[in-house]
């Protein structure tokens, strides 16, 4: 399969802590991907590294056959891959629709004094402001575009801010626990959504979730399991729910099916 992304040898210490230890992986085109983990095992450090907004001690990364391993994190959106954060930010005194149309932090856009100046500058727009409505749609939540955000249950900030990272037509996306904390149904449609935005328009996502019992039923193609800073295993839902070694990680200490959070 070809890959939109490529982990080798990841390291990234902090002073003395080894936070994310020779991690490899890949993500294939069109393919929707968990990565799960006990609380403090590398997750988000992963990410952070894959993103550009650390610079790893060891490793590369790989995105759609790019070294983006020195990469700036606007560098790597400009590639066509966008994230999201554990602890989700959105603009609350601004509406749903407001919210979509800003570029995300620390991915920035181009000048918007040079944009003003272009004369094909309000077409862009109007195509952003068409963009965004077509990711509300696809979220199921049309109805939502001019609600202030600040108005919004937790589950459906988590929501709005995958539609951020949406924006643009990301060719891969990286949610940071985008269902932690939401209800189980909005969580179960959120993850539903997913799926069929993947299998409709072929883009890959990568999705951290700490509860185990939900992503192994919630049709991700594959799981990469961490366990202190390292890869534990990967495989199918089948072949990880079958696995001594992660069934183990998960009762040992940690013991962690998505218990608690942040
Ligand atoms: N900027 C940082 N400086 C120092 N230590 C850090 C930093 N970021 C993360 N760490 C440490 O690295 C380890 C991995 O953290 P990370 O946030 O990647 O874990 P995680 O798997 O995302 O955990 P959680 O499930 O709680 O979100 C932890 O021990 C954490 O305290
Ligand atoms: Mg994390």
């Amino acid at each position: 399969m070809k890959s939109v992304l490529k982990v080798e040898g990841l390291r990234m210490e902090f002073g003395g802590l080894v936070a994310v230890n020779d991690v490899s992986f890949d993500v294939g085109v069109g393919e929707f991907v968990g990565l799960i983990g006990p609380n403090g095992c590398g997750k988000s450090t992963t990410f952070n590294c894959i993103s550009g907004l650390l610079d790893q001690t060891a490793g590369s990364v790989e995105v759609f056959g790019m070294d983006a391993s020195e990469m700036r994190p606007d560098q790597i959106q400009q590639l066509g891959v966008t994230r999201t954060f554990q602890h989700t930010r959105l603009w609350r005194q601004m509406t749903v629709i407001e919210n979509l149309l800003v570029p995300p932090r620390r991915q920035f856009s181009p000048n918007p004094f040079l944009a003003f100046l272009q004369p094909n500058s309000r077409p862009a727009e109007q195509e952003r402001l068409s963009n965004a409505y077509a990711v509300l749609d696809q979220l199921e939540v049309p109805h939502m575009a001019e609600n202030l955000t600040s108005e919004l249950s937790g589950g459906q900030s988590k929501l709005v801010d995958i539609g951020r990272s949406m924006m643009g037509d990301p060719a891969l996306l990286l949610l940071d626990e985008p269902v932690a904390g939401v209800a189980g149904p909005l969580a179960l449609k959120i993850f539903n959504n997913l799926r069929k935005t993947v299998d409709e328009t072929g883009i890959s996502v990568l999705i951290i979730e700490h509860n185990m019992d939900f992503i192994l039923r919630q049709g991700v193609d594959r799981i990469i399991v961490m366990k202190e800073g390292e890869v534990l295993m990967q495989g199918t839902p089948d072949e990880v729910r079958g696995n001594r070694a992660v069934i183990e990680a998960y009762l040992g200490a940690a013991g962690d099916s998505g218990g608690e959070e942040e």
